[in-house]
């Protein structure tokens, strides 16, 4: 079964070809350095700059892996959450190729599409898990109980991981995206020259916080410490805050798997931390853990029937996991 799978949830046009449950092709059109200049994305840049790049990366997909539209068994795009001009490009694409092409049209949830990049090398994997989401735009704990269904046990109560990374970066005088450059420079750098604190300690649940944790890296700045020891410190601090919430909620519910996923999984003192937690962990191979198309692909695997009417299903911008009937199921194996 051959299915195509698009992302246009944020700033990144996504494509992706999956063969029976295998990555086959993957290409990410990135708009960042579009972007840049703003300091941020600017969404109805964004959404013309999908318009502009989507037609020519589903042909050299296609072309790369040697298919013919025909040849595909399903279409699946990203439904929501995201920018929903940038979402409805995309969405409305896929839907206009399923349907002329006489194929089930998939929408699928962008946290699903994250799921599923992480179990990408791991068939074997069943539920119950834990995943962590954790990227640019989100970050979320679930429990996932059994295929399809999603229990949120915590989220951000402000920024999201990543964008506390590029936050910090664009503080540091450092590019865009922020992660990777505070992960090198924090290599250079001596974290225990630098106090800042733990967010939310002392609280019992499974939420997480970091934009108080922005403020005091600018006054820290302000202070005259050395922009290599507050990037040591700050990684620190954040992969410390996201490892005490999930051991927390292995303790909690008594599961001992973990998937990690977004873009903030890529980085490697979160992975070397949480190695330490005795958990059994799964991430994304590289090129699946930023947002992509092959991953949305994944998830339509997963889906056993394309729902009814879905050419109907309308994007959303706000979309919770938990909601039913936006959720896959098992392999459609
Ligand atoms: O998953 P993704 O494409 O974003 C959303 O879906 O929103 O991930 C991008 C985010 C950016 O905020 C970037 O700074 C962060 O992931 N990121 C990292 C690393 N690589 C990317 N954060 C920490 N360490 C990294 N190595
Ligand atoms: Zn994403």
């Amino acid at each position: 079964m051959w299915i195509l799978g698009i992302d246009t949830s944020c700033d990144d046009t996504g494509v992706g070809l999956v063969q029976d449950g295998r990555v086959v092709v993957n290409r990410v059109a990135s708009q960042t350095l579009l972007h840049q200049v703003y300091g941020g994305v600017v969404p109805e840049l964004a959404s013309r700059e999908h318009v502009q790049v989507i037609d020519g990366l589903v042909e050299a997909v296609l072309a790369e892996a040697g298919l013919v539209p025909a040849k595909l068994d399903r279409v699946a795009a990203t439904r929501g959450p995201g920018l929903i001009g940038a979402l409805l490009v995309g969405f409305t694409y896929a839907k206009g190729l399923a349907f002329a092409l006489e194929k089930p049209f998939v929408p699928v949830h962008h946290l699903e599409g994250h799921i599923y990049a992480a179990l990408a090398e791991h068939p074997e994997v069943t539920p119950p898990f834990l995943a962590l989401v954790a990227s640019g735009g989100h970050t979320h704990l679930f429990e996932v109980p059994c295929w399809g269904q999603y229990r949120q046990l915590g989220a951000t109560l402000d920024d999201a991981a990543g964008e506390a990374f590029d936050k910090v970066a664009r503080l540091l005088g450092l590019g865009y995206p922020g992660g990777p450059a505070i992960e090198e420079l924090a290599r250079q750098g001596e974290a225990p020259r630098v106090p800042l604190a733990l967010p939310l300690q002392g609280q019992e649940g499974f939420n997480f916080s970091f934009s108080g944790l922005k403020t005091a890296v600018a006054r820290a700045l302000e202070q005259g410490y050395a922009p290599a020891d507050i990037a040591a410190r700050f990684q620190q601090v954040v992969v410390e805050h996201l490892a005490q919430v999930v051991v927390r909620a292995a303790r909690y519910t008594g599961l001992s798997t973990l998937l990690v996923t977004g873009g903030v999984a890529q980085n490697a003192a979160l992975r070397a931390r949480l190695q330490e937690a005795g958990l059994r962990l799964l991430f994304p191979p590289k090129g699946l853990a930023t947002d992509n198309g092959a991953m949305i692909a994944l998830a339509a695997w997963h889906i056993q029937k394309a729902p009814p009417e879905a050419l109907l299903v309308p994007a959303a911008a706000y979309l919770p996991l938990e909601d039913p009937s936006t959720s896959a199921g098992r392999p459609a194996r």
